[in-house]
């Protein structure tokens, strides 16, 4: 097993780091949204499965910045045949990516009055850090009023953008291996 990336592939670790965050990333949709729209608010379950969404929000965001930081140890494969224009985009959509890997679990974490409860360990939310307090002192907000528009940047983030960039990311992967008949899905697979 090779570690390391070459030109022509990844290595083990950037897809471990690519397939434990997209599994992550995508089972926190599809729990957040089956409390949305399925869980009553008073039901005994309603926190238990949100607390899900948290922990694999909260797992997203721990690997962000190893994985950022193993990134840029590593060497990248090269480009696949097509247009500089092609690499840009292709490019500025895994850099979206990252940011929504990055603003997801922060907007999520800090807008969060709750423990987040790993089992063996728990999370406290940002509101009972000292790092809450400080911030509090400095700039003078109350938890209501630094939450809420945090809040309304994850919803939105979440609701209308987020699942968007994403599916394009999934079909261009799949038109790579469908259409251009390249190894871009390949080299990226276990
Ligand atoms: C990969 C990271 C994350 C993604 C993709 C994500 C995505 C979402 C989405 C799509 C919603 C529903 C938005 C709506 O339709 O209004 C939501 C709601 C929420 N998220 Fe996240 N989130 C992430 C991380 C987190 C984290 C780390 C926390 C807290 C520790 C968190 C706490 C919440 C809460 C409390 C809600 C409101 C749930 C409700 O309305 O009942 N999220 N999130
Ligand atoms: C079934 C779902 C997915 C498939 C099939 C898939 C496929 C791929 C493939 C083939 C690549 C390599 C692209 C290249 O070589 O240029 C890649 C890279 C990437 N993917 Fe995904 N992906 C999926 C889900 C996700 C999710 C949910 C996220 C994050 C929200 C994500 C974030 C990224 C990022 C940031 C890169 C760039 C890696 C780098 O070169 O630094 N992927 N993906």
């Amino acid at each position: 097993m090779q570690w390391k990336n070459t030109a022509h592939r990844f290595g083990a670790l950037a897809k471990f780091f690519h397939w434990t965050s997209a599994a992550a990333f995508i089972g926190a949709y599809i729990v957040v949204y089956y409390v949305i729209w399925f869980l009553d608010e008073d039901a005994p379950n309603f926190l238990p499965v949100l607390n899900i969404h948290w922990v694999l929000g909260v797992l997203v965001g721990v690997l962000v910045l190893p994985r950022l930081v193993w990134r840029m140890l590593d060497v990248q494969p090269d480009d696949p045949p097509g247009s500089a224009l092609e690499h840009k985009l292709a490019h500025a959509a895994h850099w979206g990516l990252y940011g929504l890997l990055i603003l997801m679990p922060v907007t999520g974490y800090i807008g969060t009055s709750a423990a987040t409860d790993f089992g063996l360990f728990a999370i406290p939310s940002f509101r009972d850090t000292a790092a809450f307090d400080w911030l509090a002192s400095i700039f003078g907000f109350t938890w209501e009023s630094f939450e809420a528009p945090v809040d309304v940047v994850h919803h939105f983030v979440g609701k209308w953008v987020a699942w968007g960039v994403v599916a394009l990311h999934i079909a261009a992967a799949l038109y790579h291996h469908r259409v251009r008949k390249d190894n871009v899905l390949t080299r990226m697979l276990p």
